[in-house]
């Protein structure tokens, strides 16, 4: 049931569907057109029968002269070309009305999942820690064609079921006004019916989209982390959690089922009820020649006729339902605000510096769980700090808000002495370059993963770039060298291959600044050895910021800062840092212990 809340808010929800729908109004316009003939022709039909039968055969009889016969044959001829007429317009405007509500539909569908994931990539990172990606995609593919439910079938389908509806009960009424009186008595119990089914069967509905939603979540984390499921034999335990909502959901399909092999001969008993009664009274009239043949004929028609599209309506309420709760949920999605906003009018920089500063910086990904406690530092142009410390940290922390990806709460973030907030953050990006602690690798070729597809990255920005970073080596000896094909997430690269591709993405662009978040994952000798030297070359002339957990990567640093607990514990060159005996110097004994 709605209540008036839950009908204030669908009456918006409703308008705002109707904005997508109004730019195709001439389509729906035809369609409501097409759909108008459609019902008069389909309802012309019984009367055209009806007409043949009173007017025409009741007056042959056998007695009769050759050419009142004839005559008669040819009126009855006339009438039934004519019913052919009403059956070739009736299948070519449902045929007509049906194309244009689906390529509308459809064209409506389109851009609403467009604009959908448009807004979806602009949010900012937070939203994506804080939504499962199953969610997601679920919204944009699954949601979205609910929608088109709403735009084709329910749009279109009450108005025809109303129109119908009023124009058999017109009709019914004008041929005798009794008759249609008795038919129309049946509607209240064919409601209630409808009314009890439908609020029953929306619960399995919920139920089932509910089960659905949580099958699409285990399928795209399960999948995605196949490699942990099979490295440490989990497949079992997954396969036992799918089975159970799969189960489920078979189990909410056969409650459907169910109920709807109750509604649909309970529905049936009301329709041969109604028939009865009405050869009972019927007959009788006709007896008393009150009533024709005709009629009674024409009325049994109606009456298939009158019940489809009180059924129907009472579907249709369902489809409502399931298309509102999916507009609901893609509104909200489309309503979700990024939490950094760009500013108006921001500041622009042909080429930046590369001063970093952090003042005073609180920062937390939730509430005031601090993950950065008045953290201070100044970074001078060109030069390059390494950041060390202990898991949790902090530090790839530090480096996502460089490039603000997330706000901070408390203090400010400045690059060459402006803060990060008054720059464009596209602009920002462009000049940081990024190389994260997990490699990302698209489905694509090489090329297309080194320079992709900004504009500003041309071929051969990618090939000095390889080369920069020693991967022109590796790449050159693959089949097809920058053209070969790379995997979903790079499965078919090595971690190494991996971090010296993503290095190459990341110079490509020549960025003023380079952040480096080196992976954990061990390297052979002879790989490290490339990804050293591939880093002394991309850090000249640039200020680079490197996240360590080599200390050959740090050895030549002009500034440590070592991270502990979202605070800066020290700070210094390598040999201050070791004389200190602090933190720092435990980390580099035990990685030299080794
Ligand atoms: N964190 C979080 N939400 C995120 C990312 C991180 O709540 N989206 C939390 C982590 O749980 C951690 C803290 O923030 O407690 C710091 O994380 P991070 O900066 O990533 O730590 P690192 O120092 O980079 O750790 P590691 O050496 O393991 O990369
Ligand atoms: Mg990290």
């Amino acid at each position: 049931m709605i209540n008036k809340r839950g009908q204030l808010i669908n009456t918006k929800v409703m308008g705002r569907l109707l904005r997508y729908a109004y730019p195709h109004w001439r389509s729906f316009f035809l369609v409501f057109g097409l759909i108008l003939l459609m019902t008069i022709t389909s309802l012309a039909q019984p009367r055209l029968v009806q007409w043949i039968i009173d007017n025409h055969l009741v007056n042959l009889s056998p007695g009769m002269e050759e050419g009142a016969v004839r005559q008669e044959l040819f009126q009855i001829g006339i009438i039934a070309l004519t019913y052919l007429g009403t059956v070739l317009i009736n299948f070519g405007s449902n045929y007509a009305h049906f194309w244009v509500l689906n390529k509308t539909g459809q064209t409506i569908l389109l851009n609403l999942r467009q604009e959908v994931y448009d807004h979806v990539m602009s949010l900012s990172m937070s939203f994506f820690d804080t939504n499962p990606l199953g969610n997601l995609v679920t919204r944009i593919t699954n949601d979205t064609e609910n929608l088109n439910e709403m735009f084709t079938s329910v749009l279109t389908s009450l108005f025809q079921n109303i129109v119908s509806i009023i124009g058999i009960i017109l009709i019914m009424l004008t041929m005798n006004f009794r008759l249609g009186l008795m038919v129309l008595a049946l509607t209240p119990a064919i409601l209630i019916i409808s009314f009890v089914f439908r609020n029953i069967i929306q619960k399995v509905y919920e139920e089932q989209r509910r089960i659905l939603s949580k099958i699409n979540n285990h399928l795209s984390e399960n999948l995605s982390g196949m490699n942990v499921i099979q490295m440490f034999h989990q497949e079992e335990k997954v396969y036992q959690e799918f089975d159970k909502a799969d189960r489920d959901y078979l189990r909410e399909s056969q409650r459907e089922v169910k109920y709807f092999a109750t509604y649909r001969p309970a529905v049936e008993l009301i329709r041969s009820l109604g028939i009865a009664l009405l050869l009972w009274y019927g007959g009788g009239g006709f007896i008393r020649e009150t009533i024709t043949f005709g009629i009674l004929y024409a009325y049994i028609e109606y009456i298939q006729r009158f019940f489809h599209p009180i059924l129907s309506l009472a579907e249709t309420y369902n489809v409502i339902q399931s298309a509102l709760t999916s507009s609901r949920r893609i509104f909200s999605l489309m309503d979700e605000k990024r939490t950094v906003i760009n500013q108006t009018d921001p500041i622009q920089v042909d080429r930046l510096m590369g001063k970093v500063e952090f003042d005073h910086v609180w920062f937390a990904y939730k509430g005031e769980e601090w993950v950065l406690k008045d953290v201070s530092f100044i970074i001078e142009p060109g030069e390059f700090v390494a950041f060390v410390g202990s898991t949790g940290a902090g530090k790839s922390s530090i480096m996502h808000l460089i490039s603000r990806f997330y706000d901070i709460q408390r203090g400010s973030i400045r690059i060459d002495g402006i803060d990060i907030k008054n720059f464009d953050e596209q602009q920002l990006r462009q000049a940081v370059g990024v190389v994260q602690q997990d490699v990302f690798l698209f489905g694509g070729t090489v090329e297309e993963n080194i320079t992709l597809g900004r504009e500003y990255v041309s071929r051969d920005d990618a090939i000095q770039a390889s080369k920069l970073v020693n991967a022109e080596t590796f790449i050159r000896r693959l089949p097809g060298g920058y053209e070969a094909p790379v995997m979903e997430r790079g499965a078919t690269f090595s971690a190494g291959q991996r971090q010296l591709l993503s290095y190459a993405r990341t110079v490509a662009a020549d960025p003023s600044m380079l952040i480096l978040d080196e992976a954990t994952a061990n390297i052979d000798t002879e790989t490290e050895l490339l990804i050293q030297d591939a880093i002394i070359k991309m850090s000249r002339n640039r200020t680079t910021i490197a996240v360590a957990h080599r200390i050959s990567t740090i050895a030549d640093a002009d500034k440590i800062i070592v991270m502990h607990h979202g605070e800066i514990a020290e700070e210094g060159t390598k040999d201050q840092l070791l004389e200190q005996d602090g933190i720092f110097r435990v980390l580099y004994e035990l990685q030299f212990d080794r």
